[in-house]
C-alpha cells in the first residue's frame, strides 16, 4: 500500500484535538511512519498566514481569504505533504480542502465551483485517501466554542454560519461515502475513540 494521505476535519468544537491524539497513538502502536501536520499552517509561511487568517483584527475579502487558504496549502503540499508521501511516510493533516468548501464555501458563500477550480489547480489529482469527519450537533459546537476564552476570527461567527459549515461537510461526505468516515463525536470519548480506530484499521486493512 502506498503512503496514505489522511485528513481530520469537522466544525469548530467537534473535538479534533482529543481525537488527533487518538490517531497519533494508533500509528505509534503499529510502528507506522507518519507525519502529523495542520492547515492552515504546516510551514513557516503557512503558520504566518494562519496567524493572519485567525486574527479577529484581520480584514479580508471572501476571495482573498479563499486564496490565502490555498496559498498556505500549496506551500504545505510542496514542502511537507508530497515529500513525505514520496518517501513512503503517511500524512495526517488536521484540516484540508474540505474545510475550505465548508467554511469559505458554506459559511461565507464562495461558490463551490470556484473552490473546485482552485482545488484542481493547487492539488492537481491529489485528494485525501481517507477523511475522518467529526460531527456534532450545532448546539454542542456552539457550547464548546463559547467555552474558549479567546475566540479566533472564525469562532466569532454566529450560529447560522456554522449551520452552513456543517451542512457542506455532511453533504460532501454523503456524496463520497468511500472516502469519508463520519464519526458522531457527541458521545463518550471511548466510543468515539473506538470508531476512529476502527475506521483507520479498516482503511489500512489491519
Ligand atoms: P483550528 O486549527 O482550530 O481548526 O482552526 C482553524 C480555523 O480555520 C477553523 O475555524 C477553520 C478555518 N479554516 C477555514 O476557514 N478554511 C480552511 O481551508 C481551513 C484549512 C481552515
Amino acid at each position: 500500500m502506498n503512503a496514505q494521505f489522511i485528513t481530520l476535519d469537522g466544525i469548530d468544537g467537534a473535538g479534533k484535538s482529543t481525537n488527533l491524539a487518538v490517531m497519533q497513538a494508533w500509528f505509534d502502536e503499529r510502528g507506522l511512519p507518519v507525519v502529523f501536520t495542520r492547515e492552515p499552517g504546516g510551514t513557516a509561511m503557512g503558520e504566518a498566514l494562519r496567524e493572519l487568517l485567525l486574527n479577529p483584527q484581520t480584514q479580508v475579502s471572501l476571495r482573498a481569504e479563499t486564496l490565502l487558504m490555498f496559498a498556505a496549502r500549496q506551500q504545505h503540499l510542496e514542502d511537507v505533504i508530497l515529500p513525505a508521501l514520496e518517501k513512503g511516510i503517511h500524512v495526517v493533516s488536521d484540516r484540508f480542502t474540505d474545510a475550505t468548501f465548508a467554511y469559505q464555501g458554506g459559511g461565507r458563500g464562495v461558490p463551490l465551483q470556484d473552490i473546485e477550480v482552485l482545488e484542481n489547480w493547487v492539488q492537481e489529482s491529489l485528494r485525501p485517501d481517507l477523511t475522518v469527519l467529526l460531527d456534532v450537533p450545532l448546539e454542542v459546537s456552539m457550547a464548546r466554542i463559547n467555552k474558549s476564552r479567546e475566540k479566533d476570527r472564525f469562532e466569532q461567527e454566529q450560529a447560522d454560519f456554522f449551520v452552513r459549515v456543517r451542512e457542506v461537510y455532511l453533504n460532501r461526505a454523503a456524496a463520497a461515502p468511500n472516502r469519508y468516515a463520519v464519526i458522531d463525536s457527541n458521545r463518550e470519548r471511548e466510543q468515539v475513540k473506538q470508531d476512529i480506530e476502527t475506521a483507520l484499521s479498516r482503511h489500512f486493512g489491519l
